[in-house]
């Protein structure tokens, strides 16, 4: 969704917010925008001869609908000399993608800026009363009306600071803020509720402010994370932080866990190839330190302050959105089977509006790459408040929902950039695991079980290294082949069946082709209708339980005309006689197929993507962490 950059220092301010702002490109935007506080005196000439010296500071703001190279193209028609500004990437909630609603946005008088992430609710009423006062509003947006209401209260006797805490006192909705102003231009005033910001803090007096850090990481390591209904002055001199409600308050630095060349793309063409090759390295970094083989168990540092809450917990309750729903189903079908533990899995979406019964029995898991996502973020809350104890399986170290949690494990899969979730998934399956075996062990599970499970998880990094090897230039084939096709189902069973919606989700993101998942032997109840000649029809049948019953739905697929893609075991010479195509993966347990079965179908979207000449980074419409519901 939006991003944000500042920066405040002795450099030239464009070239570091536009490189910043590029460093959030992933994160999915409509149009970019800058403002900058121009260091005067500065020498006018008008008629061609006379000069006249300008002093003071001026605010300048250049921002447009489209790309950043599209910002930085027009920010070159007029340099500024500017040591303070901040930069936004605009992805439209209130008013459509074009050049006034983009950010940043003035007040009134036209002497402050602001850049806003998030959603005034209450945008509405606080427009028609400053309307009634006079004020005229240039664009759609909520966050204009937010720019005249600190307008408002910003005068010669009031400070920025001041004057951004008073109106936000008057706000109802989220926001991640900056704002500047030309007649206080030694600070970046910026304040966060239910929208992540971060401080950079560099060396030689120069400081930076972004809502992601990979904005700020080429500049330093060093940084305070704001929490919720919390605001900062930074000048060059330091950082204030206090409370929107005015109580000062003191914040720790951070070391920043994140290497520059992890959000770069090392040779690949695009983020997502690259974090699906990743995915043996990530697989093995999520088990890295987790693992006691002999005794077949597991050790997860971030939940053994939890682990009486867990042996006694009569249910768990999985909430998450996207890919990282699908993630969760396969930890309820492992979780049940190993640990015997009731499992429920819901979309916080619907968790957090439908009153769902949750009691102090219950144990709660937020999983979330982003660890931003307001849907889980707000589902984990409504779980905390009834009574449960709230953990996370997050990616993002420092994120929302990791600092909100009472603890959790990270899933340590790096930065993931590119939009369509990959190398996450996997991860949050190899953790799902760990944590199934770990449940097992307290309750059902012998060690002798724990240790063949344990040595089984550890070969799946080696075996999608094989599938990687073995099956991406058969993938971009296969991709060649159906590249125009306008519907594709996806089908699986047991664990297989939340791949299939994944493997649906992951095509319909980057590569627009309409696709669905279904459990295979629903397909009897109404998707059949629709297989025809021109319908290819995905179908993950490894060696496993169920895999007699996925051979009678291929059959059926067949009878009708479909094209069938099966993703089957290596060795299966059965399936070649019923399948058009084969892709075969090596041999595992049930449990962990997902995480093997699941590449294929990465490769296949990747590459219908770029077969169809899509943005396959930057899908259209899509953001990578959805901080608004
Ligand atoms: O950051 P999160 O895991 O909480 O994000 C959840 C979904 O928004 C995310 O998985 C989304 O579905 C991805 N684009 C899937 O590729």
């Amino acid at each position: 969704m939006c991003g944000i950059v500042g920066y405040i220092g002795y450099r030239e301010a464009t070239p570091i917010l536009l490189t910043g702002l590029k460093r959030l490109e992933y994160r999915g935007y409509d149009s970019a925008g800058l403002a900058l506080l121009e260091d005067l005196p500065r020498a006018v000439t008008s008629n061609g001869t006379e000069t006249a010296l300008v002093t003071g500071t001026r605010l300048v703001i250049q921002k447009c609908r489209g790309k950043v190279t599209e910002l930085e193209e027009l920010s070159a028609l007029t340099p500024i000399h500017s040591t303070v500004g901040i930069g936004h990437t605009r992805w439209a909630t209130h008013g459509a993608p074009s050049d006034i609603n983009s950010h940043p946005h003035t007040d009134q008088n036209e002497r402050l800026a602001i850049i806003h992430n998030g959603i005034i609710e209450n945008y509405g009423q606080i427009r028609d009363r400053l309307a009634a006062r006079g004020h005229t509003f240039r664009s759609e947006t909520d966050t204009e009306v937010l720019a005249h209401l600190i307008g408002e209260f910003y005068s010669e006797e009031r400070s920025l600071t001041e004057a951004v805490r008073l109106a936000l006192n008057e706000v109802v909705g989220a926001y991640g803020i900056a704002v500047v102003a030309a007649d206080d231009p030694n600070e970046i005033v910026c304040a966060r509720k239910g929208s992540p910001l971060v401080i950079g803090v560099g060396n030689d007096n120069e400081y930076f402010v972004a809502s992601d850090a990979a904005a700020i990481i080429a500049h330093t390591r060093q940084v305070i994370y704001l929490s919720d209904n919390e605001m900062a002055t930074v000048s060059r001199s330091g950082i204030k932080t206090r409370t929107i409600s005015n109580i000062e308050i003191t914040k720790n630095i951070e070391v920043l866990d994140m290497e520059l060349e992890a959000i770069e793309k090392s040779g690949f063409d695009h983020f997502m190839l690259k974090e699906i090759h990743e995915q043996p390295r990530t697989i093995t970094d999520a088990m890295r330190g987790r693992v006691i083989e002999e005794e077949g168990d597991i050790v997860l540092g971030g939940l053994q302050n939890q682990l009486r809450d867990l042996r006694r917990a009569k249910r768990l309750i999985l909430t998450a959105c996207g890919t990282s729903f699908h993630a969760g189903l396969i930890g309820k079908y492992m979780i049940e089977q190993y640990a015997r533990i009731p499992v429920e899995i819901e979309y916080a979406s619907e968790f957090r509006y439908r009153n769902p019964i949750v009691g102090d029995d219950d144990v709660m898991f937020g999983i979330s790459q982003s660890g931003e996502t307001a849907d889980t973020l707000a589902a984990m809350r409504e779980g905390k408040r009834k009574g449960a104890r709230a953990l996370g399986i997050v990616n993002v170290v420092g994120s929302t929902i990791a600092r909100e949690s009472d603890g959790g494990v990270y899933i340590h899969a790096g930065p993931e950039i590119g939009v369509a979730s990959t190398k996450a998934f996997t991860s949050q399956l190899t953790v799902l695991s760990l944590l199934t075996i770990m449940l097992g062990r307290m309750r059902h599970l012998s060690v002798v079980d724990g240790r063949a499970m344990i040595r089984e998880l550890l070969l799946i990094p080696e075996k999608v290294q094989r599938i990687l090897d073995d099956s991406e230039q058969q993938v971009k084939e296969i991709a060649e082949i159906f590249k125009d096709a306008t519907n594709f189902l996806y089908l699986g069973r047991g664990y297989n069946y939340p791949v299939a919606l994944e493997g649906a989700l992951k095509l319909k993101e980057i590569s627009y082709i309409h696709a669905e998942g279904y459990p295979a032997a629903e397909m009897k109840h109404g998707p059949i209708a629709l297989i025809d000649e021109n319908m290819p029809v995905v179908i993950i049948a490894p060696h496993d339980e169920v895999y007699e019953k996925v051979l009678s739905n291929i059959q059926e697929v067949r009878a009708r005309k479909g094209h069938v893609i099966a993703i089957a075991s290596e060795g299966d010479e059965k399936i070649k006689e019923l399948a058009e195509q084969v892709i075969y993966i090596p041999r595992t347990m049930s449990l962990f197929t997902p995480m093997l079965s699941v590449v294929p179908l990465q490769l296949l979207s990747y590459y219908m993507a770029c077969a169809r000449g899509c943005n396959v980074d930057q899908p259209r419409n899509l953001a990578k962490s959805v901080t608004v519901e």
